[in-house]
């Protein structure tokens, strides 16, 4: 719940950065529905803090995640997840987080695993990491957007293939499809990260929130729509102070100092 301390993930932070760790290590973080509303949680009030501008949800070494919780859903109908809406209820609070999430994947990102990788802004891997979708190999297809969304980051080509044979890709095929951002060695993973959220974190948050709305735009509509969107917010930053501020700064060469509350 809401209130209780979580005991499926990890939440701390670091300056402005907040850190969610998923915490099931013996099922390889496989995604029940009391981790991810502990999860959806965290997320919420991290986006809700003023004192936080950037989040980063990562995993263990082993495992990001390697799913939904195969034991949990072995014996549901279809009753009971359409009308329970079992399973997938809670993952759309992920996308209604308005500050940005990093995911900070190493090992297994499989199945909801992967799709949770995917909901966030952008993917950081290690160099261990593996991404699939081997729901087909359960007599399933994946059911948190992990069709709609690895065709839009890797094209139907791959997409297809992962879909439908099940295999697991590396982190450097990753990287090279347009699944993940950057690829780094499993001990440099968390600085990594860190170092882009603590980042982040220190721009405005107006225009980092703007800047995230406008790309998510471009990946679930169309250019003219886009464009149109991306002018409106563009125009809109300049009734902020952040705007004069950063400008400010850099005609007179000094740092900005942006206002996060
Ligand atoms: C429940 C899981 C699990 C999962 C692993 N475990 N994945 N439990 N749900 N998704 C458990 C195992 O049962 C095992 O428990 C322990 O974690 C360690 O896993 P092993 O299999 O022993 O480890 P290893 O041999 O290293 O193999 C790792 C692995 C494999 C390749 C990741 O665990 C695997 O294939 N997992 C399932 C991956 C998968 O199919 N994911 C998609 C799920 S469907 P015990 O108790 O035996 O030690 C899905 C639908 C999404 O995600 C819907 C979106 C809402």
């Amino acid at each position: 719940s809401e209130t209780s301390t979580p005991e499926l993930i990890q939440v701390r932070t670091e300056g402005r950065v907040g850190i969610v760790t998923l915490n099931r290590p013996k099922q390889l973080n496989a995604l029940n529905d009391q981790l991810m509303n502990e999860l959806g949680a965290a997320l919420k009030a991290f986006d809700a803090d003023d004192g936080i501008g950037c989040m980063i949800i990562t995993g263990s070494e082993k495992a990001f995640a390697a799913g939904a919780d195969i034991g949990a859903m072995a014996t549901y109908s279809f009753a009971d997840v359409y009308k329970g809406d079992y399973i997938t209820r809670n993952w759309e609070t992920i996308r209604s987080i308005r500050k940005p999430i990093i995911a900070a994947v190493s090992g297994f990102a499989l199945g909801g695993g992967c799709e949770l990788a995917m909901m966030c802004d952008f993917i950081i891997a290690a160099d261990n990491a593996k991404f699939g979708q081997p729901e087909i190999k359960l007599g399933i297809i994946p059911g948190a957007g992990g069709t709609q969304r690895l065709p839009r980051a890797v094209g139907k080509a791959k997409a297809m293939d992962l879909a439908l044979t099940g295999r697991m890709m590396d982190a450097s095929e990753a990287e090279r499809s347009g699944l993940v951002s950057r690829v780094v060695p499993l001990d440099k993973l968390m600085d990594e990260a860190l170092g882009a959220a603590l980042q982040i974190s220190q721009f405005s948050q107006m225009a980092v929130m703007a800047a995230k709305e406008c790309v998510n735009r471009a990946y679930e509509g169309t250019l003219a729509d886009g464009v149109m969107f991306e002018r409106r917010l563009f125009h809109a930053l300049f009734a902020t102070e952040d705007q004069k501020e950063g400008m400010d700064a850099f005609v007179n060469k000094r740092a900005a100092n942006f206002k996060h509350a």
